[in-house]
């Protein structure tokens, strides 16, 4: 992960350096600095190409003098429209123009001191790379800068904010890392490996092999890692960081399919590659849960994952099969592709009824109806309680991961009622996200719940500030917030 270092915001400094000025009232004191420097090469600059400092738009000087080997003049737009957005938007373009060379600074005193460590978590969630599978890539092709000097008028403020802001980009770039790997690669008992490591950051992880899935009663979870020959697995981390040890913890719950092939409703070959990540609801939580934990935040939290592969072979389950879950409902698999909710039903239940938690949340690329409905821009919410929508909203806006809550209700739940079983798993063509969600209501029971259907935003197709194109770790930061702003002592 890029480095960030803030120190007092003096020149010299060495390499280059990116300035983020606003349009409209003094030049900050470091772009004076600078134009001074350099014999005035900054403001001829400016004055030449007729720049002015509009939002997202950036002016790059070669070779300026003043000892630095290029200035980046990184426009902010009017400062009294500044916020967290726009200094991350500022910090990634800053990374874009510094990433080719070695030595680099961030001007932040164009920007409130509060918002100086937002545009370092714009440069550094911007600096991520999954880079393990390339062996011919030339150093030429790859980013220079490792550490970024942050020249910031209170430098010890700023780090004191940034410490909690790395522990969340840390546990982001832990869920890019495992939604990018090959599903050769992490399998589930791989995955589950990985989830082990965590306990060096205070988790208490278990692991739950098939044979303890059984006694569980497991039988949904399970029918969908028939068809493998990788074994399923659970994963259990909790954190303890609530002054009371026996407070109800927070709940998050993630689909961990390391590969859905659709099983023997088979999906198209077109694009089948891309359901390496629909692991990526227990990618996020994972990620979320190191992240709690680095910061050590003050709350009980426990984060559940299924992990399975969705395979055909002479073991698989077929469709007409009728599986028992954990709860003791019955489900009628109709479609063997709508695995996700198989392997939810069995965790959520769990989870509420092991930790009977304040709040319930599931993560999940459930269905292709939500992309239908929602595209990339927003994850599918659903909910049984108003506040905790409300609360997840609010905190998707403030980070940018934003959600958009969509209906629940008899009607749809009706479209499961199968004729041999307590309900089907599919619920037909309309209204697909939704009746997905009122599958998973039915496991529940009274907790607080809510479920992010991400299957439109776990992963980019393009880059955007912070998100380069590919896992996204959406909802990271979303539910870290959500936990920082409700659910803290
Ligand atoms: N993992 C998929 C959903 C998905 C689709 C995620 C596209 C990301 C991108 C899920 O398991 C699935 O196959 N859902 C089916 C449900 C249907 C069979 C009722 C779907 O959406 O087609
Ligand atoms: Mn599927
Ligand atoms: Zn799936």
């Amino acid at each position: 992960m890029l480095d960030i270092e803030y120190t007092r915001a003096v020149l010299p400094v060495r390499g280059a350096l990116a300035l983020l000025v606003p349009e409209d009232g003094e030049r900050p004191a470091l772009y004076r600095a600078a134009d001074e420097a350099t014999g005035g090469a900054v403001s001829r600059a400016v004055e030449a190409a007729e720049f002015s400092f509009g939002k997202n738009k950036s002016l790059l000087l070669p070779g300026p003098g003043g000892g630095l080997s290029r200035i980046v003049l990184i426009g902010l737009g009017k400062a009294a429209e500044l916020d967290d957005a726009a200094a991350e938007a500022a910090g990634s373009a800053a990374f874009a123009a510094l990433k080719a060379v070695s030595l680099g600074a961030i001007a932040l005193d164009g920007l409130p001191a509060s918002l100086g460590p937002q545009a370092a978590l714009g440069a550094v969630l911007s600096s991520y790379r999954f880079d393990r599978y390339r062996t011919t890539q030339k150093p030429d092709e790859r980013p220079k800068l490792e550490r970024l000097t942050a020249l910031s008028p209170d430098p010890e403020a700023a780090a004191s904010s940034w410490a909690a802001m790395k522990a969340v980009a840390a546990g982001a770039f832990l869920t890019r890392d495992l939604v990018s790997e090959p599903p050769n690669v992490l399998t589930p008992p791989v995955f589950a490996d990985r989830i082990a490591e965590l306990s060096a950051l205070g988790l208490q992880v278990e692991l739950f092999t098939p044979e303890q899935m059984e006694a569980l009663g497991f039988g949904a979870l399970l029918a969908v890692a028939m068809g493998s020959e990788a074994p399923a697995r659970m994963a259990v981390m909790r954190w303890q960081g609530a002054a009371d040890p026996k407070a109800a913890p927070v709940a998050f719950v993630g689909k961990g399919v390391t590969f859905d092939s659709g099983g023997i409703s088979i999906k198209p070959a077109g694009g089948m590659e891309d359901m390496k990540w629909d692991m990526a609801g227990a990618g996020t939580v994972v990620g979320l849960m190191a992240a709690l934990a680095r910061r050590r935040a003050k709350v009980n939290a426990v984060g559940l994952v299924g992990l399975v592969e969705n395979m055909l072979s002479g073991r698989a389950q077929r469709p007409g099969d009728v599986v028992r879950t954990a709860s003791g409902q019955t489900v009628e698999v109709l479609n063997t592709d709508a695995e996700g909710r198989l392997v939810l039903a069995d965790v959520l239940w769990y989870a509420q009824d092991r930790f009977k938690p304040r709040a319930l949340i599931d993560l999940a690329t459930l269905t292709g109806a939500v992309i239908v409905a929602l595209g990339h821009e927003h994850a599918g919410l659903y909910s049984n309680d108003d506040a905790l929508a409300q609360r997840l909203a609010e905190a998707g806006l403030a980070v940018g991961e934003k959600l958009w809550r969509m209906p629940l209700g008899d009607a749809y739940d009706k479209a499961l009622r199968s004729d041999i079983a307590d309900m089907k798993n599919i619920g037909g063509r309309p209204g697909g996200s939704i009746t997905a969600a009122q599958f998973l209501k039915r496991f529940v029971g009274e907790v607080p719940w809510a479920h992010l259907d991400i299957a439109g935003t776990a992963w980019a197709s393009k880059d955007a500030p912070g998100v380069p194109k590919g896992a996204t770790a959406f909802g990271v930061r979303l539910l870290d917030r959500l936990v920082a702003t409700h659910y803290e002592d």
